[in-house]
């Protein structure tokens, strides 16, 4: 096995903050809105933050996100499109990507964006049992999303990811089944399959606390997990993250450059910045954000200077999560810190414990680590 890559470039990534529905797991910045107008707003405070920010030459890949960006109208996201492209070649880049949400990705959307150089879709699944939809929040029916896909493939997608998620309370593994078939049916080029995580802040999460909602048990969590990378392996996907799997359409480069500590420059209300040791975060608010591009200053709210031993344990927390691992010299070499020293009880102590393992410089998850990984990377953010 080849080592991991090092990361190379700084990506760009753009934050679209709104949604029709908040979902009750959702800790994103994203908002609902009534008044549509202020979407206009948005794109032109994006024209004023991408004019301000020193924005990588040539970036690797662009990613717009969110939020739901095809909450946009047509006229709005071709204008969207038509300010990104004023400063980046989007063309020429290797990755573009932009996610849509089934109750809003349509043929004209695409078109639109596929003429403009986005060429990954990203479409938010979640599920396709209408309870597991609704207890979600979700703002589509399951059928919908099909009809989303197809528009999508009319519109000129070439490579398409799915993003599903499992462990949702009173989902069974036979339904989680079902759902990864029905997904496979539709034809994906890449496939994210996510925990359901009960994030702080969120509707599920009071409601957990409440004694309303309770977590499924970890074992079906599990199961479920197993069972993905079992029949995703058999379908011809590759397993490159813990819980990313790449078929036709291959890796996605932007999360993996991520995954990998690269460098990242984002753009718009709560999007967060990473260069050279220094991570920046945007004000969340849309009003805050536009009042200070308004005011002709950049919309930061907090940037900080990682220390070398906070940058190692992102390091290793993030890189972990890749199948290939981490590569403790390269590690080693690019932040110029005595990573094996610092680490060495958890690497003894989770290589002891059969969730790592070693070959020379080499570490990474073993089968029984990968259902811990969560738990094996916290191991290095606090030590
Ligand atoms: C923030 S959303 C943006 C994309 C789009 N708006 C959507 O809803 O699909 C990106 C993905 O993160 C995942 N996600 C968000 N919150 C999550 C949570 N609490 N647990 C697990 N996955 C989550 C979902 O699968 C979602 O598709
Ligand atoms: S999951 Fe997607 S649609 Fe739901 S609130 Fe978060 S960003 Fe919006």
């Amino acid at each position: 096995m080849s080592p991991p890559p090092e990361p190379s470039g700084t990506t760009l990534y753009v934050h679209v903050p709104f949604c029709v529905v908040k979902c009750g797991y959702c800790d994103f910045n994203s908002y609902e809105v009534e008044d549509r107008s202020v979407l206009d707003a948005f794109v032109d405070g994006l024209a004023r933050e991408l004019a301000l920010t020193a924005l990588p030459q040539a970036p690797p890949s662009v990613f717009i996100g969110g939020g739901t960006p095809t909450f946009l109208e047509p006229r709005q996201l071709a204008r969207l499109l038509e300010v990104l492209a004023e400063h980046v070649d989007l063309r020429a880049c290797p990755e573009v990507t932009m996610e849509a949400n089934p109750e809003s990705a349509t043929e004209e959307k695409t078109r639109i964006a596929r003429a403009a150089g986005v060429r990954r879709f990203s479409l938010g699944a979640q599920s396709f049992a209408a309870e597991r939809l609704r207890f979600l929040d979700r703002a589509h029916s399951a059928e919908r999303i099909g009809e989303a896909v197809a528009e999508l493939r009319a519109g000129g997608c070439e490579n398409l990811n799915l993003d599903l998620m499992f462990g949702i309370p009173g989902q069974t593994l036979a339904e989680w089944e079902r759902d990864l078939e029905t997904a496979l049916e539709l034809r994906p080029d890449h496939l994210s399959c996510y925990n359901l995580t009960f994030e702080a802040g969120t509707r599920l999460e009071r409601e957990r606390r409440a004694g309303r909602v309770a977590p499924n048990d970890e074992d079906l969590d599990r199961a479920m997990f197993l069972h993905t990378r079992e029949r995703l392996a058999a379908a011809g996907f590759t397993a490159y993250e813990v819980s990313n799997f790449a078929g036709r359409g291959g890796p996605c480069r932007h999360n993996d450059h991520y995954w990998l500590q690269g460098d990242y420059v984002g753009v718009g209300p709560g999007a967060s910045s990473h260069r050279a040791g220094v991570r920046s975060t945007n004000l969340k608010p849309l009003e805050q954000w536009l009042d200070s591009l308004a005011r002709g200053l950049p919309p930061v709210a907090e940037a900080e200077t990682l220390a070398p031993r906070q940058r190692a344990g992102e390091a290793m927390w993030l890189g972990l999560r890749r199948t290939d691992g981490v590569d403790l010299d390269a590690i080693e070499a690019r932040l110029r810190a005595p990573v094996r020293e610092w680490y060495a009880r958890p690497l003894d102590e989770l290589r002891a414990q059969e969730l790592l393992v070693r070959e020379a410089a080499r570490v990474r998850l073993t089968s029984a680590g990968l259902l811990f990984a969560n738990e094996v990377g916290a191991r290095f953010l606090g030590a």
